[in-house]
């Protein structure tokens, strides 16, 4: 498997710097608030295999039951000899090895470029999915669009999209439009995603999923603290911070917040400042929006797509909507 790290020479130190610009921003708005996208390190990135699989996180069972069920079903939409499939935010790749294998086992050829931000996830990739005669794999270690850029200038073949593991739920109504509107204008006519969306249900499923018995997701968010301390020289001690995972039913969507347990400061030494936290002061982490089939409807109208089939798991807890690029 052919590992392409977009920008390898200038990786480093640009990830780095804008690393530091984020949580300076962050640390700095009010709320505060640290981006989600830097819960992948290594380490982040193998925590969240973790709980991928934990029996609380019904997202990834569920899908992974939807796709084991339309895995055959796909390759009678999309019916060339070779297609290229190329996956946003790959993480491990074990729900892709099914659409890929189902392809295979219709006799398709498949060139695969997953696309993620984390090489550690590229590790994990490399371990569940292997290339043979039907399957090309050309990974890639980038932000979303820099991935599809570069994938746009070596794909000739009709283009399946995926967008799995309700990734799509961390951007809000309006970046949401931006996000797919800017996808579309990647694809050609014919070409087809197929995009993960967890849907709305009894807010106790959604609270055990994100607060897990085992203390995963806390961890998990912890970690980002963990990497501020790591590359940017800052001394946050974990103890002092509270992991809280909540639903907000006005806006739809779960929410996870780092609390501060007490009033303190905490310096950065790569930023050259410290930063106060009164006693109960939240740092805003991730949002993930929750969808019912309506939103789904609006948003492929509003940004250029068809939606061909909704794919619901028997709990009618996730689907996996298969879209059309209109062109
Ligand atoms: C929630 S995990 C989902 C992984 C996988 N799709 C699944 O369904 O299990 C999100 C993945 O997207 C990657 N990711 C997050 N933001 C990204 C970005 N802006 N560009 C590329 N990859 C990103 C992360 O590194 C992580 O592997």
């Amino acid at each position: 498997m052919k590992i392409t790290v977009i920008g390898e020479e200038l990786k480093n130190n640009d990830a780095l710097e804008q690393f530091s610009i984020d949580v300076l921003t962050g640390l700095c708005s009010k709320p505060k608030m640290l981006p989600a996208k830097y819960f992948y390190d290594d380490i982040g990135s193998k925590i969240f295999q973790k709980i991928t699989s934990h029996n609380d996180y019904y997202p990834t069972r569920s899908e992974f039951n939807i796709l084991k069920d339309i895995c055959s079903k796909l390759p009678k939409v999309l019916t060339d000899e070779e297609i290229d499939i190329i996956e946003l935010g790959v993480g491990d790749g074990h729900k892709s090895k099914l659409v890929i294998d189902g392809f295979k086992d219709a006799g398709t050829k498949v060139n695969f470029y997953p696309i993620d931000i984390s090489r550690e996830a590229m590790n994990l990739l490399k371990e569940n999915i292997k290339e043979d005669d039907q399957l090309s794999i050309e990974a890639i270690v980038s932000e979303y669009f820099q991935g599809l850029k570069y994938v746009r200038e070596h794909s000739k073949n009709k283009k399946l999209i995926l967008f799995l593991g309700s990734n799509v739920g961390n951007f809000n109504i309006v970046q949401v439009q931006g996000f797919l509107r800017r996808l579309w204008l990647t694809l050609g006519k014919e070409d087809h995603v197929l995009i993960g969306f967890d849907l709305k249900k009894d807010i106790n499923k959604l609270l055990s999923a994100y607060n897990d018995s085992d203390g995963l997701t806390r961890d998990f968010n912890l970690n980002l603290l963990t990497r501020i301390n790591r590359e940017l020289g800052g001394n946050f001690d974990l103890d002092k911070f509270q992991h809280f995972g909540t639903y907000n039913p006005s806006l739809g969507a779960m929410e996870s917040y780092l609390v501060s347990l007490e009033d303190q400061d905490i310096k950065i030494d790569e930023l050259e400042r410290s930063f106060h936290f009164k006693p109960y002061e939240a740092i805003h982490l991730e949002y993930s929006f929750k969808y019912i089939e309506n939103d789904i409807d609006f948003l492929s109208e509003k940004t250029g797509f068809e939606v061909i089939k909704n794919y619901y798991d028997e709990n009618k807890y996730f689907t996996d909507s298969l879209w059309k690029v209109l062109k």
